[in-house]
Formats: C-alpha cells, sequence, structure tokens
C-alpha cells in the first residue's frame, strides 16, 4: 500500500546541531505549568519509573530500620505500577514488611468482598502478591453504619497521624478533577469522610457496577487536606480522555472545583503523565507558544504548527501570511523555512496527497492524469482485514471506508476480536430466550434439554443480583445474540459470511470489565487468522482511549502477531492501518490517509451500525459520551470534514481518517 508519508517541507530545522539526542518537544515543561510533571510516550515507562521511586523509598527506610508509610490508590490507572512492584518482590527481592499503608477510598456502602470494593481490588493487584503484613494495611471501611461513618473517618486520620503521616501517596485523577473521591466543591482543608459521587465518575464506574443504576451513590475518601500533608504526592494520568482535566489541574487556577489543581501547593508534588494525558498541556498543544528551549522544528511539528496556525487564525493554509506567523510565536519556524507561501503550499500539499477515496488503492485503468501512484497500487483487488476489537467497532470507526473497500471490488474479511457480551442488557438476553422458547414450541423443537437449559438460564438471570456477574451460559447467550448483530451488520456491508470470523479472543471472557492479561493464545489465535488471511491490508482500532481497555489489548495482540509473522512473504505487500471513532479521532496532524465518504456512504453506514441492536438507543457502558454511537461516529466524521474544508482543503460530507502503524510495538 501507499506509503503517504509527506515530502520533506522546504530547507532544514532550526534546531541545535550540537545537541545529542534532541529532546521531543513534549518532553520540556513549559512555564504554564504550575505543578512539577514529567511526560513518557508510554504508559508503561510511567508506572516502572513511580514504582522504581515507591521501591527505592521502601528499601532507603527499611535500611535506616525504618516503617515507609505508602498512601495508595486505587482505578486503573496505579495497576501498572502495582504489577511492576509485585515484579520487584518477586524477581528482585523487593520485601514490603516495613510497609504500613493507606488507602484512599472505598465506596460506601460496600463490602470487602464484593467484585467493586477496593479492598477486593487491593488484595488482587497488591496485598496478596507481596509480603506485606496485613495488620499494616488500612482502607477506610465500606461496612460501618452510617452512625459510626464519622468516627471511622476520624479513627482513620488518628492513624495515619500515628503511623507517622504518609510518606509518599500516589494518586490518579478522576474525570471531573477528584484525586481520591474529593469531588468538585471538595476544600483545601477536607478531611476523611464521607462524600457523594459525582455522576461523571459514577458514569464512570458503571461498567465496574454493571450499569450506572448500582454505582453506589456515595464513599469515604481521604480530604484534600489530609492527601496534601503526605510528605510526597505522585499523581499520575493517561490517556486522551483524562488530557483536558489534567491540563486544568496542571496549568489552570487553584481551585476547589477541581481538588487536584490542590497539588500546585504542595512542596513536594509530582505530575507523571502519558503523552495522551498530556496531550492538552501547551508544552504539547503549542509548544512554540511559551518554549523556553530551542524547539526540533521536525517536519512532523512543522505541520502540526501550521495547522494550528490555522485554526487559531480560523484561516485557511494557503491564506496564511508572515504576520500570522510572526504574530503567533512562530517566528522560529518561518525563518527557517523560507516564505511562508512555501511553507502553506508544503503543508497543504501534503495534507491534500493524505486524502483519497480509494482506500485500497486505485487501480491502473481507472488512473487519470495528474492521479498520485502509491506504492501498492499495482496489486489489485487486495486482500483486507479489518480487526473490529468489539462487535461493531467496525462499522462505528470504519464503516464507511469498509463499504467502500467492498463496492471497490476488495476482498474483505473482519475478524471480531471479542465477544462484546458483557454489554448486552439482561431485558435483551430474556428477551432472546423467550423467542428460542417460543420457537423451539412452535415448531416441535422442544427437547428437554434445550427446555431444560432456557429454564435454567432464564432462573439464573431472574435471581442475579445487581453487580453480580452473568453465569456462563447467559455470557454465552449475550455473545451469541452480538455474534447475531455483527453478521447482520458485515453482510449489508457486502461481506459474505465465510469472511467474517469471531476469534472470543480467551482474554476478555472473564465476565467483567476486568479482563485477563493477553496469553499466548490470544496471539496464536490472530496470527492463524492473519496467516489463513495473507492480507495486504490490515485495519486495527487504534482508538486507545476505549475506557475499558480492550481496545488496547486488542492492539497489542495484533502488533504481536503480525510482528511474529514478519518473516513470512505475505508481509512484504501488507501495510496496517489504524482507524478510531468510537471515543476519539486521529488529529488532522497525524492522519495519513483521509478517506472521504459521500452523504450516500454515510447513510449506508448509520443503517450499518443500526444492525448492532443490543447497543442502540441506550449502550450498558456509554463512557464519558452519552450520545449512541452512530451519532458520534457522524458527528466525528462530519467535523473531520468541515476541518478539512475550513483549512481550505475540499469540502466534504465526511471523513474517516487512519494513520499507519509504525511497526513498533504498543507497550
Ligand atoms: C481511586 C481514587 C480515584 C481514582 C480516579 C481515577 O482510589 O481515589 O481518585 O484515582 O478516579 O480513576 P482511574 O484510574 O480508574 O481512571
Amino acid at each position: 500500500m501507499a506509503t503517504l508519508a509527506s515530502k520533506p517541507l522546504p530547507t532544514t530545522s532550526t534546531s541545535n546541531p550540537a545537541a545529542a539526542t534532541p529532546r521531543a518537544y513534549w518532553e520540556t515543561a513549559s512555564p504554564a505549568e504550575r505543578t512539577p510533571t514529567r511526560v513518557f510516550e508510554r504508559a508503561k515507562d510511567v508506572s516502572v519509573t513511580v514504582a522504581r521511586e515507591i521501591a527505592d523509598l521502601i528499601r532507603a527506610k527499611a535500611a535506616k530500620g525504618e516503617k515507609c508509610v505508602l498512601g495508595l490508590a486505587t482505578g486503573s490507572t496505579p495497576t501498572g505500577v502495582y504489577d511492576e512492584l509485585v515484579r520487584l518482590h518477586r524477581e528482585e527481592g523487593l520485601s514490603f514488611k516495613n510497609v504500613v499503608t493507606f488507602n484512599l477510598d472505598e465506596y460506601w456502602p460496600m463490602q470487602p468482598h464484593e467484585l467493586q470494593s477496593y479492598h477486593r481490588f487491593m488484595r488482587e493487584h497488591l496485598f496478596d502478591l507481596i509480603d506485606i503484613d496485613a495488620q499494616f494495611t488500612h482502607i477506610p471501611d465500606g461496612t460501618c453504619s452510617e452512625d459510626d461513618v464519622r468516627a471511622m473517618c476520624e479513627r482513620y486520620e488518628r492513624e495515619i497521624k500515628a503511623s507517622g503521616g504518609i510518606d509518599l501517596q500516589l494518586l490518579g485523577i478522576g474525570r471531573t478533577g477528584h484525586i481520591g473521591f474529593n469531588e468538585p466543591g471538595s476544600g483545601r482543608s477536607s478531611r476523611t469522610r464521607l462524600i457523594t459521587l459525582d455522576r461523571v465518575t459514577r458514569k464512570d464506574a458503571a461498567s465496574d457496577f454493571f450499569g450506572e443504576e448500582n454505582v453506589p451513590t456515595r464513599a469515604v475518601t481521604m480530604g484534600v487536606g489530609t492527601i496534601l500533608e503526605a510528605k510526597r504526592v505522585v499523581m499520575i494520568a493517561f490517556g486522551e480522555g483524562k488530557a483536558p482535566v489534567v491540563a486544568r489541574a496542571i496549568e489552570g487556577a487553584v481551585t476547589n472545583s477541581i481538588a487536584a489543581s490542590f497539588l500546585q501547593e504542595h512542596a513536594n508534588a509530582q505530575v507523571y503523565l502519558d503523552l495522551a494525558a498530556a496531550a492538552e498541556l501547551e508544552r504539547c498543544k503549542a509548544p512554540w507558544c511559551s518554549a523556553n528551549h530551542d524547539l526540533e522544528w521536525t517536519d512532523a511539528l512543522a505541520r502540526k504548527a501550521v495547522i494550528w496556525l490555522a485554526r487559531t487564525t480560523k484561516k485557511a493554509i494557503l491564506k496564511l501570511t508572515a504576520e500570522d506567523y510572526n504574530e503567533h510565536h512562530l517566528q522560529d519556524l518561518l525563518a527557517g523555512r523560507g516564505k511562508a507561501y512555501d511553507l502553506n503550499i508544503s503543508v497543504f500539499r501534503d495534507l491534500q496527497r493524505s486524502i483519497t477515496g480509494w482506500p485500497g488503492g486505485k487501480p491502473a485503468e481507472r488512473k487519470q492524469a495528474g492521479d498520485i501512484n502509491r506504492p501498492g497500487d499495482d496489486i489489485f483487488p487486495k486482500r483486507v482485514l479489518i480487526f473490529s476489537p468489539h462487535p461493531d467497532d467496525d462499522v462505528i470507526s470504519m464503516g464507511g471506508t469498509f463499504i467502500r473497500l467492498v463496492d471497490q471490488g476488495h476482498q474483505v474479511h473482519v475478524a471480531y476480536q471479542t465477544s462484546g457480551n458483557i454489554a448486552v442488557f439482561d431485558a435483551e438476553a430474556l428477551r432472546f430466550l423467550d423467542f428460542a422458547s417460543e420457537f423451539n414450541g412452535m415448531f416441535g423443537f422442544e427437547g428437554a434439554k434445550t427446555e431444560r437449559m432456557e429454564h435454567d438460564i432464564a432462573r439464573k438471570l431472574k435471581a442475579k443480583r445487581p453487580g453480580e456477574v452473568d453465569p456462563p451460559e447467559l455470557q454465552k447467550l449475550k455473545g451469541l445474540i452480538r455474534r447475531g448483530e455483527a453478521k447482520a451488520a458485515g453482510i449489508y456491508c457486502g461481506v459474505p459470511e465465510e469472511r467474517l470470523h469471531f476469534l472470543d479472543m480467551p482474554f476478555y471472557e472473564t465476565g467483567r470489565v476486568r479482563k485477563k492479561p493477553l496469553g499466548t493464545e490470544d496471539i496464536e489465535i490472530v496470527k492463524a487468522l492473519l496467516r489463513s488471511v495473507k492480507p495486504h491490508q490490515v485495519y486495527a482500532a487504534g482508538d486507545l482511549s476505549d475506557p475499558h481497555g480492550t481496545h488496547r489489548v486488542c492492539l497489542a495482540a495484533i502488533f504481536r502477531a503480525i510482528t511474529e509473522c514478519a518473516n513470512d512473504a505475505w508481509m512484504k505487500d501488507c501495510t496496517t492501518w489504524l482507524y478510531r471513532g468510537a471515543w476519539q479521532e486521529w488529529d488532522v496532524e497525524q492522519t495519513e490517509m483521509a478517506v472521504p465518504l459521500s452523504p450516500d456512504e454515510v447513510a449506508r453506514k448509520r443503517t450499518a451500525i443500526f444492525k448492532h441492536q443490543s447497543q442502540k438507543d441506550r449502550a450498558l457502558f456509554p463512557g464519558a459520551d452519552e450520545r449512541e454511537f452512530w451519532e458520534r461516529a457522524e458527528q466525528r466524521n462530519a467535523a473531520t470534514a468541515k476541518l478539512y474544508d475550513a483549512l481550505g482543503l475540499a469540502e466534504y460530507e465526511a471523513i474517516e481518517s487512519f494513520v499507519r502503524w509504525d511497526g513498533r510495538p504498543l507497550d
């Protein structure tokens, strides 16, 4: 497939050639930041760095014969730190015998054995896997009566004091800006107490509880004041979903509405971010605005700056003037690149080249004068393998391109990586069960076995308590519902049933939002399919903001499988494209292939998404975005098209964006 790599921009960069390995622009703090912050490219690097700091502290304290008092957090963010601490314990002899812990919070009411309990979380992720003395671990008690909560909180505060105070407090940040469960309105001097959870926080927790209605409305949390008394505070955030609140916490004013902003007033606070969570910080978004260091003006950064300038000035790229560059901190860029016009046209052409209505390449007989020849165009039609993490991501995120690929004659296969069973409502399962009974009755299939099975599932379903995992037969039934929907959508898009592959990757099948780690059996399944299809193009979801992490795991499996196939002959003609769309979209400056959709294709894409009836009207886990998936997709694709239009490119109804995988592993 075509390399859509950009032609070099005119002239050279202004960076200092003497610098050995120039720092990436996002590695240097901008003066806008008010809390010390370090940004790493990958989340894993953050986890390892923070775990190392904790381990060093534990060892230093142990060497002095002292206890090390850690404040701990739960949630998805710190799990990598805990994994690394467990590894250090198992492989490098790190002992936790001298460690005392205090957790930030617990839902209230909550029994410690329940799936969502933070007591259980800590045991499963850390305490049961290391040599910590259980009597040194403290977590607010979710079982005490309302009358006793206050006394329990005061006791918690006293215990922290009696231990000598917290040496290092680990924090995540919620989308409301909360640390612990200090929701907006929590004051600088608040202490451990019972609080009411914000609606946004309850939405974010909905998937853990199998529905927002099951999420407790209250929780016990250490206060902002309690947290700020820790000698050292380390806050971590990962993923695009956190980027806006992270920027407000670090660069905005100190305010009760964002508890994390109080870290600006702590003498020894440190924030660690992955690149995605740092995206809204000035150092990433517009480093030229306040850069107190020489920027390495790579072509990619120049392209980012020109697009930013056009959007900031609300001008088409080709209308940007030298004054625009000068007035917006881009003198250096211009000085190193010549005339504004040259720079404009270079970025404009680059963007224009990335737009193609032929995602699988254009066959020779359709070529017209002036068409770009892209490597791989000679292979036509192509074998295309679209990986869809959940049963509906293919049509939601790249439905238009999918339809185009089929229409243009390529042999398209779709691989549904997981069953997606946890996102089906019980009522939907009951409806299908009822249908099966009626159907069997009507056509005289009611063998004793099927009937018993139907009754058994229905009975278990009715006996299920909120927040409980589905029994295995029910999980299967829900998986089948989604499989049927995926088939309907795939066939609607023009793919014969035998080219729809249901991988049911084992890592997913826990019945819970929390999944098993990726295993060799997962990779082998993906590899086997790759080797049987031998695709010229692979499409994979690069949508890493999926709040449940399934997309990330699915992508890691594809990357590993492709890497393991690197020496296969078919691999030399194979290109992997990453799509997004369900949760976020690629930025224009990153996009390497932009596929325009006609109004008719937009309508067909919508119909394909509608085939996923169990996800229609109200998805079980809507995540941060309450719109239905078809609405998100349509609005996002239309917004991308508007953006290209505003930049001065052609005006389309909608655009789907893709980035080529550069071969680097995910973590
Ligand atoms: C957890 C806690 C919360 C989380 C925050 C982020 O003990 O106190 O503040 O750190 O809600 O949650 P995740 O990491 O799941 O995004």
